[in-house]
């Protein structure tokens, strides 16, 4: 164990029955509920309407002012669960994975081994020394802009332009116009324009994925499963040199790198990318001053081919911050870990709600704010817990291609209107951001820009 982290860290605290019922009901119930891996509208709305995450977020903060900031450990049986409320312990946590803590929990394998049986996440050992190298050069970690940013730019612009003018047409943007758009964009981003009109393949990972919301609770469907795999693998080949399909072929994996698995998680989590652009463009119509800086932005870019926009980027990394769409980062201990001079044992399940840390008004001053700012100049980069992308060594490496594809959508489509929410909502100009945000049921009116 590194000797700095081990001193800092905290003593942990043990939880009894009432309080750890609390955090069953208050923090992971609604979650679940919601669908982890598949959200349910339904559920989304009525979560939105009693803002569950305000009072999970709420709880955690009572429990640590009464418990104090180490890990709480809950009072389960036969397993050892720690929930972490301190920032610096989140921070040592992400930093030691995978060797001290794996995310390959056992959570997560009953759940997305439904349908990525070798995703990246449900990966170890030499396995994962395979695959996580796989992910970061197709997905080019690094690079704020992909190498393949101009073709995708041209697919992802095309979809969002056509989007818009019908948006602008028919007077309405919601949810259910929305949706269909994004799935082809994705199936164009990944597997180039042949698979652009293959809804089948979307419903049948849909379906995988609303199994995967019951986790243990309900039988494996396998044959679902190994279709998915076959129906991945054919759209893999021949590869479009202008997707991910192309990267994918250029990078060569090995059978052991399962790439149809790789492949399925990045489907799965382009999802993610879909409700926080919603909620980007709803934080931009109630806000005047981050919808005036992005305004600025965009009447100085070019509009003709690939450009970071700062801001914009800046204000989706924001929705983020605010709603992120991973609220729970999981992570096994793979030996024992000591913290504060006592030791947990090896198998320890660590949860980090994010977005205790995330809204944290003991220490984020602009916790409540929508501040695109703090992702400009630094401030959101030196929290060891502002982790919407998760961090350290299993960080999601499609951070920088997502941001890519929300920003260039987002820029096409508020180069052509203006979005103004058509009921009020929860999100109010001068009020504290709502700690949840329903995107399913959102409506703009569009006016041309
Ligand atoms: C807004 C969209 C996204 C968000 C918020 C997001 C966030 C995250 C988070 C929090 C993790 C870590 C999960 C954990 O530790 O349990 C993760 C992992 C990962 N993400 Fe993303 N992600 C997004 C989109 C994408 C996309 C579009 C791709 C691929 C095209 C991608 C590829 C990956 C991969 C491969 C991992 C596994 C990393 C590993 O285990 O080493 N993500 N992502």
């Amino acid at each position: 164990m590194d000797k700095t982290a081990a001193e800092e860290t905290r003593t942990p605290s043990h939880a009894g029955t009432a309080d750890t019922l609390g955090v069953a009901a208050r923090v992971f119930a609604p979650i679940v509920a919601a669908g982890a891996v598949k959200r349910r509208p339904k559920a989304m709305a009525f979560a939105e309407r009693r803002q569950t995450d305000r009072a999970a977020i709420d709880l955690l903060r009572r429990l640590r002012g009464e418990h104090g900031p180490g890990p709480l450990v809950l009072s389960v049986p036969k397993r050892t669960v720690a929930v972490l409320l301190d920032h610096g312990d989140v921070g040592r946590v992400l930093d030691q994975t995978p060797a001290q803590f794996t995310p390959d929990t056992v959570e997560k394998h009953a759940a997305l081994g439904r349908f990525q049986r070798h995703g990246p996440l449900l990966s170890r050992g030499r396995d994962r020394e395979r695959r996580r190298p796989f992910n970061e050069t197709v997905l080019d970690q690094d690079r704020p802009l992909h190498h393949l940013a101009e073709p995708l730019w041209h697919k992802v612009t095309e979809e969002c332009d056509r989007l818009a003018e019908a948006a602008g047409r028919s007077g309405r943007l919601a949810w259910r116009d929305f949706e269909p758009v994004w799935a082809r964009l994705v199936r164009r981003v990944v597997f180039g324009d042949a698979a652009a009109d293959d809804r089948g393949l979307t419903a049948l990972l849909d379906s995988l994925r609303r199994e995967a919301n019951w986790a243990y609770l309900r039988p494996r469907h396998e044959s679902a499963r190994a279709e998915l795999a076959d129906r991945l693998l054919a759209r893999l080949e021949p590869a479009d040199p202008g997707s991910l399909a192309g990267a994918v072929a250029d990078a060569a994996p090995g059978p052991e790198v399962h790439p149809e698995d790789q492949v399925a998680h990045w489907l799965f989590a382009y999802d993610a990318a879909a409700l926080v652009l919603m909620r980007t463009l709803a934080a931009l119509s109630a806000h005047p001053g981050p919808r005036h800086g992005v305004r600025t932005e965009l009447a100085a870019a070019g509009a003709s081919g690939p450009e970071e926009l700062p801001y914009l980027r800046a204000c989706v990394l924001e929705s983020l911050r605010l709603w992120p769409t991973t609220p729970l980062l999981l992570r096994d201990a793979t030996a024992d870990t000591e913290w504060g001079g006592e030791v947990l044992p090896a198998g320890t399940s660590f949860v980090v709600y994010t977005p205790l840390f995330h809204r944290d008004p003991e220490r984020l001053p602009y916790a409540d704010r929508f501040t695109p700012r703090v992702w400009l100049d630094g401030t959101a980069d030196a929290e060891p817990a502002m982790t919407p992308f998760s961090g350290g060594p299993a960080r999601c490496p499609g951070r920088n291609l997502v941001l890519f594809t929300v920003t260039t959508a987002l820029a096409a489509l508020l180069r052509r209107n203006e979005y103004r929410p058509t009921a009020t909502g929860p999100l109010v100009h001068g009020r504290p951001e709502p700690a949840t945000l329903n995107p399913y049921s959102m409506v703009f009116t569009p006016t041309a820009a």
